[in-house]
């Protein structure tokens, strides 16, 4: 079973991911993680931040001579701004000084500040509970996702992500296709399928910048080549349309994920809103893809399209109303370097933690201590679907 934990404070001497279950024999380069890494600080709103740390993986484990070894990967991402911050986040003694002009005791609404404060009794600084509730982490999201991309790699799978509404700017409604995510490009701005409208979105960022105000959006993604029978349909806990729901909504932000046409399907007659059955050259074919690639909770061996849904960052420059939690006072919420938006690095984020889905279950499926073993298990079943198999899914095709 692939197993992932992340450890580590957003100004904390690092972020580590672990990631168990990994079969041994995966080549790895240091470019397959670096490359996701340097996607996620990509994009127009981002606060100061992204410019002075460039993100690199530095693996403690689980990896020799560029091939994984089957025990747990450990990756670290050594955060770059910690130099700046060694006396208020110092895990053995902080400067008391430093530490209380860091020190925040206005909660921000959107934020974890309140409920972590009162759940974890952070009252004096919650500075506590931002450290860790911070987007930060999914840094070490993404390095164990681009470890699981690696692997599906291997066996065709591969991803598309892409902004498809920024704010109250529609550039796209409905479900997108691999083929309108493969317009974007990963050095535009906003990484929106629609490049010659960035100019445009780009100003839009600006303006809410000027007026103090942050702005939300909605991203696509798009997984191709994932083979059919994924997920199990048996047991609630195995549908893997409630786990990649989970992953996509536990994105700091994603308040909203929909699977294929989901949405839209809501409100269609049943003959509009499934996906014809159809003889093909090489097997079955579909006439649409309005269920985005799962069936009962497993897959079909049609594209999974996922879109997340992301509110709008939580911390203002013009604050809302707050409390201080020492003088029980009214005051605005804290304000500490913020993004306007993150929703470009959210597309790449939520391909992250798709991948790190869709590879346990793949896992699952075909599993082996050493990749040889699950190349010859997915070749078997590969094999056992030659003719009535979901027709790009036939030996020869991927
Ligand atoms: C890539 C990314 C970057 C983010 N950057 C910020 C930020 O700079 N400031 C902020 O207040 N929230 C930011 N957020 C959102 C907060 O982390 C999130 O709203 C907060 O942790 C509360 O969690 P919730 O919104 O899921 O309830 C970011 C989210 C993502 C995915």
């Amino acid at each position: 079973m692939l197993r992932l934990v992340t450890g580590g404070e957003s100004h904390g001497p690092e972020l580590v991911a672990i990631l168990l279950g990994v079969p041994a024999g995966l080549p790895l380069t240091p470019e397959d993680i670096n490359r996701e890494l340097a996607r996620r600080q990509h994009g127009f709103g981002r606060g100061g931040r992204q410019k002075i740390e460039k993100d690199q993986v530095e693996v403690r484990g689980g990896l020799r001579g560029g091939v994984t070894l089957g025990s747990p990967l450990v990756l670290a991402i050594p955060n770059r701004d910690f130099a700046h911050w060694a006396k208020v986040m110092d895990p053995w003694e902080v400067d008391e000084e430093a530490a209380q002009r860091r020190r925040i005791v206005t909660p921000r609404p959107g934020h974890a500040d309140l409920a972590g404060a009162w759940k974890f009794d952070h009252r004096q600084d919650l500075r506590n509970v931002l450290e860790r509730a911070s987007a930060r982490e999914t840094a070490a999201r993404v390095a164990a996702g681009a470890v699981c991309k690696a692997l599906l790699g291997r066996f065709g799978v591969v991803f598309r992500s892409g902004v498809l509404a920024l704010g109250e700017k529609v550039l796209a409604s409905g479900p997108p296709t691999f083929e309108l995510l493969a317009q974007v490009r990963d050095d535009s701005p906003l990484r929106t399928p629609f490049p010659a409208a960035e100019g445009e979105l780009v100003a839009y960022v600006e303006e809410a910048k000027h007026r103090g105000e942050t702005l939300g959006g909605v991203v696509g993604v798009v997984a191709r080549g994932v083979p059919p029978g994924l997920g199990s349909y048996t047991h609630w806990e195995d549908r893997l349309d409630g786990q990649l729901a989970q992953a996509v909504m536990a994105v700091p932000a994603v308040k909203g994920v929909v699977l294929g046409a989901g949405l839209e399907a809501a409100g269609r007659l049943g003959s509009q809103a499934h996906d014809p059955i159809l003889p093909g050259v090489h097997g079955l074919r579909r006439g649409s893809n309005h269920a985005g690639g799962l069936e009962g909770g497993v897959t079909n061996g049609e594209d999974v399209v996922v879109r997340a849904f992301m509110k709008p960052i939580a911390t203002l420059r013009n604050p809302l109303p707050s409390v201080n939690l020492h003088t029980l006072q009214g005051e605005p919420a804290a304000y500490e370097r913020s993004d306007v938006t993150a929703i470009a690095a959210l597309g790449v984020i939520v391909e992250n933690v798709v991948a790190f889905v869709l590879a346990r279950a793949f896992l699952a499926k075909f599993a082996g201590d050493h990749l040889r073993d699950v190349q010859a298990a997915f070749a078997s079943y590969q094999q056992r679907l030659v003719g009535w198999g979901p027709e790009g899914f036939a030996p020869g095709k991927r």
